[in-house]
């Protein structure tokens, strides 16, 4: 059994079960195939795995419209097989995460289908529904996340319904307590079932304004993503009643030995907000850190939101972090642009600092988006913007096991439901005989992390450091320094032995006079006398 706090101490690792590994040659990534691959996350050395939805979804959104909460999308197999895999990653001792979306349905759910038959049906109100305005116009003036006005007018019953996110994903109404009701019953399906915890989609987001009131529109002082969108997003999302729903929850997750543990998609970009979401420890466990993925990749800018982060989060409150996930461009991409260095110097951050890290499906071998044709595309938002790169398709395609054909996800031939990367460049099998790859550069991390309580549990303080570099102490005896920069530098605040640096020819090295580090360089070291 583990301990209550296990996943403070643990990895988790985000599978994206599509393009993880497809075990019956239809392109598709199943369950089978998750379970057919736990052998490689225990070597890793993962704790736990998330897997985005594996509900019953028409696939308007990837799985993100769910039509049935309590039965599993027959593509990646049945409950039967959800059981098999919480087993085997039991065995393991590796737990289970499935996602849930709470903040809506899709149109095709029972519950909708029967809301917009009529007014006076009995789940007509577990959706938001609004009179237009007398010119026929929405009902007030806010706007979807992935575009264009959050309401849909409903012809059949003459009133709007709500959706933050596309019409196929009508928003559920959270002021209704039979929504909440069911919703219990769906966590304790799941738990029931031996899940080890669920991430919650938008759970920032679920309770709206009960007045509908206009969202204010972007100030001078806004920040650009502000303006972008057209407006404040403060009536739709971020409502202060979402936080006795989360407390409902906790409540719920706390009944179950070990606690099940929440881990919110708290997408909200900035550090205060964020710390909101852990309530007084009686709310989300884990709350993603957004500020952290959108930062830009330079030593005072990541110090900075780790600094607040550090001074927000309450004491009592564990960080979490991650560097890539779904819905935005891959690490290797992003704050690495294609340099191996820059790409190990991220994952040294993602597993040193003090908290949880989620680590994305193929960033421990460096993959990088992929380029993809409009023909191949299959999220909503990139065919909506093509050619701008709003779409998530690139950072969602199948894993690189192997350079063979169907690069080990799937069989030889299959036409697999995204094409491949680059499997020749990057896969798996070819990093795991390498002792000098990124993989094994980063399971070295991850069992370093094992050995070590100060980088498990240690607390964090900042070192001074040159411009350029950011540097941290973990607990009493384990220091870290990221080089950010193109010129070679010295740590000075930094002594002892190094344990792992992103150029593995260093390893045991002595540090007596300070920390030199290349450009792009970073290491983990022991100030413990030796
Ligand atoms: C956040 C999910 O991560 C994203 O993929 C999805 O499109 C939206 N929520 C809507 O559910």
């Amino acid at each position: 059994m583990p301990s209550e706090k296990w996943w403070r101490e643990g990895i988790i690792y985000q599978i994206y079960p599509r393009s993880f590994q497809d075990s019956n040659g239809d392109g598709i990534g199943d369950l089978r195939g998750v379970i057919d691959r736990l052998d490689y996350l225990q070597w890793l050395g993962v704790d736990a795995i998330w897997l985005n939805p594996i509900t019953v979804s028409p696939d308007a959104d990837a799985g993100y419209d769910v039509a049935d909460y309590c039965a599993v999308q027959p593509v990646f197999g049945d409950l039967g097989t959800v059981d098999r895999l919480i087993a085997e990653a039991a065995k393991r001792d590796i737990g289970t995460v499935l996602d849930i979306v709470p903040n809506h349905s899709s149109d095709r759910h029972p519950w909708f289908i029967d809301a917009r038959s009529s007014r006076a049906s009995a789940h007509r109100d577990w959706y938001v529904w609004a009179d237009p305005k007398p010119d026929g116009s929405p009902p007030n003036n806010w706007l979807s996340a992935f575009g264009g006005p959050a309401w849909t007018l409903d012809a059949l019953t003459g009133q709007y319904y709500l959706h933050n996110f596309l019409p196929e994903q009508p928003d559920l109404n959270w002021w209704n307590p039979a929504v909440r009701d069911a919703f219990d019953d769906i966590y304790r399906f799941w738990f029931d079932r031996g899940v080890a915890g669920f991430r919650i989609d938008v759970a920032h987001g679920i309770v709206k304004d009960k007045e509908l009131r206009d969202n204010p529109l972007p100030t001078k002082d806004d920040p650009p993503w502000v303006h972008a969108h057209g407006q404040r997003s403060v009536y739709n999302v971020e409502r202060p009643e979402v936080h006795d729903v989360l407390r409902r929850w906790r409540a719920l997750a706390n009944t179950y030995d070990p606690p099940r543990i929440l881990l919110g998609e708290t997408y909200v970009r900035d550090v205060r907000s964020m710390g909101l979401f852990y309530g007084k420890d009686d709310e989300l466990q884990l709350a993603f850190n957004f500020t952290y993925v959108h930062a830009p990749f330079e030593a005072a800018a990541l110090a900075s939101v780790v600094d607040e982060s550090e001074t927000i989060i309450p004491l009592d409150g564990w960080p979490v972090w991650t560097v890539s996930n779904h819905d935005v461009s891959r690490v290797m991409s992003r704050w690495a642009v294609g340099d191996e260095r820059k790409l190990r110097c991220a994952l040294l951050s993602l597993l040193t600092l003090r908290g949880t890290p989620v680590l994305y499906y193929g960033d421990e071998i460096g993959m990088p988006d992929t380029r993809l044709r409009k023909a191949d595309l299959q999220d909503p938002l990139g065919k909506r913007y093509w050619p701008a790169p709003r779409g998530r398709d690139p950072e969602r395609t199948p894993m690189h096991w192997s350079d063979t054909p169907g690069g080990g996800f799937t069989k030889a031939g299959a036409r697999s439901w995204l094409p491949l990367g680059d499997v020749a460049a990057r896969n798996v099998a070819d990093q795991r005989r390498d002792p000098s790859s990124t993989l094994n550069f980063v399971r070295g991390l991850i069992a370093t992390r094992r050995q070590r309580p100060d980088l498990r549990t240690g607390a964090y303080h900042q070192l001074p450091a040159p411009a350029g570099v950011w540097a941290w102490q973990r607990g009493r005896e384990t220091s870290i320094a990221l080089n950010l920069s193109d010129e070679p530098v010295s740590v000075v605040a930094i002594r002892g032995t190094v344990l792992i640096s992103t150029m593995r020819s260093r390893d045991g090295e002595r540090i007596d006079r300070g920390l030199e580090l290349a450009p792009w360089e970073g290491a983990i070291c022991s100030s413990a006398s030796t």
